[in-house]
Parts: C-alpha cells; sequence; structure tokens
C-alpha cells in the first residue's frame, strides 16, 4: 500500500448544505445558537492555532505534558498497530503518540479539512516512511467506517473537543465511535475538567483578544458563504461559565438592535439589543461523569491519567 493515501467520504458538497442548514435552524430560534464547526475556515483554524499557544489557554498544554509522560503505558496497554485519530487537525499533538507506539503499521487520521489532513499526511509520511498513512476526509460525528487496517486499533479523540458536543449529541458520537471498536480495540479520550470558574473563563476571553477574534470569525464565515451582512462590529464577544451545565458557553451580544440580511436563505434575523448567539458550548468534566458516560455506550474506563496541576485528563477505555 502506498504510503499516504487519502480517502474522501464527504461530498464536495456537503459543507454547504450543512451551513445552509445550520444557519436557517440556529437563527430562527430562540435562543439563536450556531455549531462551533464553522468557526474553522483557514482564518479560524489560524486564529485557533494561536490560541492553544496563549498563556490563558492551558488545555493544549496539558494534554501534551500528559501524552509524553503516558504514550509507553497506553502503547503497553494497547499494543495498537493501528492509531485512528477523529479530528486530526494538525496531528501536533499525535507525534507523542506516534513515537511512542512502536508497533505501530498504519495511521488514519480524520477531519473534514482536506488541506489540513493532506499537510499533515505529507509530513508524516515523509518523517516515517515505515507507516502507512490512510488519511480520511469525514465527518466523524456522522458515523464512519474505517478502511481495513490490523489490528489492535487505537481510535483517538483529543483535545477536549468531546466537550463541543450537547450530552446527547455526545451519547451518539460515543456510541458510534464504539461500533468502530472490535474486542482489544481502545479509545483515547482527552477531556477538559472542572475547575475554577476564573481559571475556565479566562481560558476563553484572553487578555489579547484572540478568542474574541476566534468567535467573531464565525459571522465572518456565514457572511462569506452565504453573502450575509454581520457587521462583527456589531457584537461583542463573551465567555461565560455555565455552572449547572458545567460548561463554557462563547457568545456574540448584539450592542444594539440590528437586522442581519442572509440572501442565499432569503431571510433577516433581527437581533434585540443585548440578544446574545451561542456559539459553542465547551463542556468540563469529572472522571466519574466520564467513566459513566463511556459505561452507558459500552466501554470500560481502564486508565485516567491527568497532567500534574489535575486540569486535564486522558482517558484509555475498551470495548
Ligand atoms: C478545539 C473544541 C477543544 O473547546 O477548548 C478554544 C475550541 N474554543 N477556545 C475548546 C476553543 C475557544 C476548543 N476545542
Amino acid at each position: 500500500m502506498s504510503p499516504f493515501l487519502v480517502t474522501r467520504t464527504l461530498p464536495e458538497d456537503a459543507t454547504d448544505a450543512a451551513l445552509r442548514a445550520d444557519v436557517l435552524h440556529g437563527l430562527t430560534r430562540t435562543p439563536k445558537t450556531l455549531p462551533p464547526k464553522w468557526f474553522y475556515d483557514a482564518l479560524g483554524s489560524e486564529l485557533f492555532e494561536k490560541i492553544t499557544a496563549l498563556p490563558e489557554y492551558y488545555p493544549t498544554r496539558a494534554e501534551a505534558e500528559i501524552l509524553a509522560a503516558r504514550a509507553p503505558e497506553i502503547a503497553a496497554a494497547t499494543g495498537a498497530r493501528t492509531l485512528v485519530e477523529l479530528g486530526s487537525g494538525s496531528s501536533e499533538k499525535t507525534r507523542h503518540l506516534l513515537d511512542a507506539l512502536p508497533a505501530l503499521h498504519t495511521y488514519v487520521p480524520v477531519d473534514v479539512s482536506e488541506s489540513a489532513l493532506r499537510l499533515a499526511g505529507e509530513a508524516l509520511a515523509a518523517e516515517r516512511p515505515s507507516l502507512d498513512v490512510h488519511a480520511l476526509i469525514a465527518d466523524f460525528t456522522g458515523g464512519l467506517t474505517l478502511p481495513g487496517t490490523p489490528g489492535p486499533r487505537l481510535v483517538a479523540f483529543l483535545g477536549g473537543t468531546l466537550g463541543n458536543l450537547l450530552p446527547a449529541e455526545r451519547a451518539s458520537f460515543l456510541a458510534s465511535v464504539r461500533s468502530l471498536l472490535s474486542p482489544g480495540d481502545a479509545l483515547l479520550l482527552g477531556t477538559d475538567l472542572v475547575k475554577d470558574e476564573s481559571v475556565l473563563v479566562a481560558a476563553y476571553d484572553d487578555a489579547a483578544g484572540v478568542t474574541a477574534a476566534f468567535n467573531k470569525n464565525v459571522l465572518s464565515v456565514v457572511n462569506r458563504e452565504l453573502g450575509a451582512d454581520f457587521d462583527p462590529g456589531d457584537f461583542s464577544h463573551v465567555a461565560r461559565w455555565n455552572a449547572e451545565e458545567e460548561w463554557i458557553e462563547m457568545r456574540l451580544r448584539a450592542l444594539s438592535a440590528v437586522t442581519v440580511k442572509i440572501p442565499a436563505l432569503d431571510l433577516a434575523v433581527e437581533f434585540a439589543e443585548g440578544e446574545e448567539l451561542r456559539t459553542e458550548v465547551s463542556a468540563k468534566f469529572r472522571e466519574d461523569g466520564v467513566r459513566a458516560e463511556l459505561a452507558a455506550t459500552g466501554l470500560e474506563l481502564t486508565h485516567w491519567w491527568t497532567d500534574t496541576e489535575g486540569r486535564f485528563a486522558l482517558s484509555l477505555s475498551t470495548a
């Protein structure tokens, strides 16, 4: 098999249809919402990479610390010969795993972004000529069919992105991941943890305003793709801890009453002064909650590792 293969299961026009449906549904209901997947155009992805380096945004550093410290145990516990990474993005965080999985034969990065997959896949295929890289352009939240690769498989879903899914979405996502696993396979899951509200809010409302720009960028995506006339200056960035749901909410608040036209949907959307559009939830977890959510889908949590400051966790669970 060639060292670097790319398979597309995401139809070319899927993104446009999905954005239209999400904007129509999300902006014509109360409260208004948009799914966070639309943050990640080229600028949004660049802004997110900047966020990962911010002093206030600890999750990326915390997870990298755990991966570096625990990768040998992960390798020993799984003996994985295939690593499947959901939402692989730049695959930066994967290198710790690849370095520590000596028996690895195949790496399957899965992402909706063909450009991210090609960039990361070509780099890895060059660095590691003995590793087969089979990239999948797919939306892993909509169910996934994996190529035949040598077992046992380790499916990794890192970064804490599980927290972007609402509880019901998490349950169906974990069920679809469970259906990918055969006996002996494992899931490596990154989850940010519940902690002091001030630390959490600062991580989503940094002093430099990078997260504010990241949040507002979704308005530019809707403007560009659907011809809307959002003025980002009409909105302010809000990061709020929802203690009841135990998640951070990112919102965009209308500074005054404003009407936004979205010609592609033949829609005019009215915002009252102070009205907020919720653009993301980022759930924070506790060990017993993760154990229970995994168990509900038939996965047994076998290992729970945190960084030295106890801010973030990696868990390993088996089918
Ligand atoms: C990439 C989804 C894990 O929820 O922390 C970072 C995205 N949003 N800053 C997160 C994000 C605001 C990030 N995930």
